[in-house]
């Protein structure tokens, strides 16, 4: 029997697969995180560590952990930046994500995004809820058609798939960007070509040294004056600095964006942006499935403490 620790309370039924192997769970009981030192301390006691992407896993914890007895690190994202891989290759810590559970669901909110900014639905519900809407106007909150219009994807894994045959139902174009050709209809190699080309741009990349600030202030620059910005991936893929200026000075029309730069604070001129839809990460978010990708976390664990080779590896 392993000693799992698991830094946050997790949706109910996500630590199924620890418990049915009779692992022991160490767990706080009132969901207090774990600082970044009390982490340290407490991962050398442990054979597995089940975390959020919001505990940094860095060198110190990595370092601590497999100086005790921790084999692996579970994140419970597909995301995993907030993970040292490369530390934890060199301690032989093994790491472990959550791919292909969310992708769906993480599509949807990408599409509520690409529906809400294009549309002005949340500038308009908000007029509503202060009681400043005066009735019906025939020049009142025009947005864009998403319908026929152009979407560039930035990224074209499962999830940039998945928001791909959303928009097929939109009868929308669809361009596609990767540094290696898909060889897939749409594909084009020139991130500049798709950001002049497309209505609106979703990105869909992880965020590692290639991707950061990915989107700053030139690529803004060749968007669309009527562009709209999209982003579920992570926050610090875009500068957001360039966007709000975007944003106030019209460079580009609209922006959805559901991650941060260094959540959770969000940049104080992103909130008076006009034309721009705030949600809080929550990409993933439907019960079922947090519930499977705890699960899939809880898998990898158990995979490495039977010494198996899990799908779901990535520090191959
Ligand atoms: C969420 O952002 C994830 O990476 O799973």
């Amino acid at each position: 029997m392993a000693r799992v620790l698991v830094t946050r309370i997790l949706p109910d039924g996500g630590l199924d697969p620890l418990a049915a192997r009779g692992h022991e769970i160490v767990q706080r009981a009132d969901d207090t995180p774990y600082s970044h030192d009390e982490l340290v301390a407490a991962v050398a006691d442990t054979d597995a560590l089940i975390c959020l992407l919001t505990d940094r896993i860095d060198d110190a914890v990595l370092t601590a952990g497999a100086a005790g007895r921790l084999k692996v690190v579970a994140n419970v994202a597909v995301g995993y930046d907030n993970i040292d891989v490369a530390a934890a290759r060199r301690v032989g810590v093994e790491v472990c994500n959550t791919p292909g559970v969310l992708d769906e669901t993480t599509a949807d909110l990408a599409f509520l995004l690409i529906l809400a900014a294009s549309r002005l639905g949340w500038d308009a519900e908000r007029d509503l809820r202060a009681g400043t809407w005066e009735g019906w106007g025939i020049n009142q909150y025009l947005g864009r058609d998403v319908h026929d219009g152009v979407l560039g994807l930035v990224g074209y894994g499962r999830i940039g798939a998945a928001v791909a045959r959303r928009a097929g139902g939109f009868g929308m174009h669809v361009l596609h960007h990767t540094r290696r050709d898909t060889q897939i209809p749409g594909y084009t190699a020139s991130l500049d070509h798709l950001l002049a080309e497309a209505d609106i741009v979703s990105l869909h990349v992880p965020l590692n040294d290639t991707t950061r600030h990915l989107i700053g202030r030139r690529e803004l620059g060749l968007m669309k004056r009527h562009g709209v910005l999209v982003n579920t991936a992570r926050g610090p893929v875009v500068d957001e600095e360039a966007l709000a200026d975007a944003l106030h000075d019209g460079t580009i029309f609209a922006a959805g964006l559901d991650v941060y730069e260094r959540e959770p604070v969000i940049h104080p001129r992103l909130l008076s942006a006009p034309r721009t839809v705030l949600l809080p990460h929550i990409g993933s978010a439907t019960q079922a499935t947090r519930a499977k990708m705890a699960q899939m976390a809880c898998d990898g664990v158990c995979a490495v403490l039977d010494g198996a080779r899990p799908p779901n590896r990535v520090t191959s």
